[in-house]
């Protein structure tokens, strides 16, 4: 990958969920200057995901993310392009980053935070960048591989008349097999993959209606009470045929703890376990190959997530029970209803770097920004964390 940053501050470029070694990784400590170039360079080596790649530039990242610079990361694998689901991109198989935007009267884009402190919450849905979107299709079946590319809004996707569809992937990949729902929930940063079935002609709406995120009378202002339309689908009169869902889909391994910490994280004030950000803080250095127990809440009575670079995760449980289907298979990024605790297991990488860290932060990306943020690196047995550099940029 060769990133050329043509904008007129210093940015950096981050692969959120994809397994970089950390030097590739893109996230503040590799600062791409006004008019320079980057190159990161890696060997693919997950299972097939709809990822995805955003700016991550040290304390301002919500401006850019929100400003539209947000894409889309799709790996296939042996396994995947052999199972019978829509797979043609362009044809049954489209990628949507949603992001909502507010205009000002004068049809400006406009940055102001709203009232509850989520950053900033849009009227206007935009999805590939294009307002009023719709999409038109010749197929029975339709995967949408839906990313919530918001800097801080929670959509609960579905469509206008309630139909059902089947989540095929969540973050890091497909599930195990289709699960039929009618409703997905996608906090800032989360994707999910879903399959509609269409009829000849019809005109379906994808709504986005208000989500639960578990905070009481705060949610609404966090968005809790919005409905926003996305997309419109428009099918042609005549569909071209698709078969029917395998019942199966793909192994998802379920890892053990093993050979490693167990860790919290609670998030509250702009802060993770009581400290803001700090470039040149390690947090916690995690030992290359292990699988962590990690222990995440939301202590603040308002909206939050957990995503983490370099990993990919399992929900093991939720308040001690059993997750709900859609946080099931691989995560990178998980919402976090407030004073709930949501157990991950997280499988680390092999390879060990002391001196560059991972970050690991809300998603809700004015809270990032805030310093909402921490920082670990991957350590081989008996090796200490390195020195970090704390770079300015001005
Ligand atoms: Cu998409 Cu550090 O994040
Ligand atoms: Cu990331
Ligand atoms: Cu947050």
């Amino acid at each position: 990958m060769n990133v050329h940053n043509e904008l007129p501050e210093v940015t950096s470029v981050h692969w959120h969920g994809m397994h970089v070694p950390p030097v590739m990784d893109g996230g503040p400590h590799q600062p791409v200057p006004a008019g320079g170039s980057w190159s990161a360079h890696w060997v693919v080596d997950q299972p097939a995901a709809t990822l995805w790649y955003h700016p991550h530039p040290h304390g301002a990242t919500e401006k850019h993310v929100y400003r539209g610079l947000a894409g889309v990361f799709l790996i296939d694998d042996e396994l995947s392009v052999q199972l019978p689901i829509p797979q043609e991109y362009g044809v049954d198989d489209f990628p949507l980053v949603v992001q909502d935007k507010r205009f000002t009267r004068d049809g400006r884009l406009s940055s102001r935070a709203s009232l509850g402190g989520s950053g900033i919450l849009g009227d206007t849905v935009v999805v590939n960048g294009t307002l009023a979107p719709y999409l038109e299709f010749t197929t029975e079946l339709v995967r949408l591989r839906l990313l919530n590319g918001s800097t801080a809004r929670t959509y609960d996707f579905g469509f206008a008349d309630d139909r059902e569809f089947a989540l095929i992937g969540t973050d890091g990949g497909l599930v195990d097999r289709p699960h039929r729902t009618s409703r997905i929930m996608l906090s800032p940063g989360e994707r999910a993959e879903i399959v509609v079935a269409v009829r000849p002609g019809e005109r379906v709406v994808l709504r986005s209606t208000p989500p639960d995120l578990g905070g009481g009378l705060m949610d609404r202002l966090s968005g809790g009470a919005d409905t926003l339309d996305i997309l419109e689908l428009r099918a042609t009169d005549r569909l071209a045929p698709r078969p029917a869902l395998p019942e199966r889909l793909v192994e998802v391994p379920t890892p053990v703890a093993e050979g490693g910490e167990t860790r919290e994280f609670r998030l509250s004030n702009r802060e993770i376990n009581g400290k803001k950000m700090d470039m040149s803080r390690i947090d916690f250095a995690a030992l290359a190959g292990a699988t962590e127990i990690w222990r995440v809440i939301n202590l603040d009575g308002v909206p939050h997530n957990f995503h983490a670079h370099g990993v990919s995760f399992q929900v093991r449980s939720v308040d001690d029970a059993p997750p709900p289907a859609y946080l099931q298979g691989w995560k990178d990024t998980v919402y976090l209803r407030p004073h709930v605790t949501y157990e991950l297991v997280v499988p680390l990488p092999n390879h060990r770097d002391p001196d560059t860290p991972f970050m690991y932060h809300c998603h809700l990306i004015a809270h990032e920004d805030q310093g909402m943020m921490g920082q670990f690196v991957v350590v081989g047995p008996g090796e200490s964390p390195g020195v970090v550099g704390h770079r300015h940029h001005s």
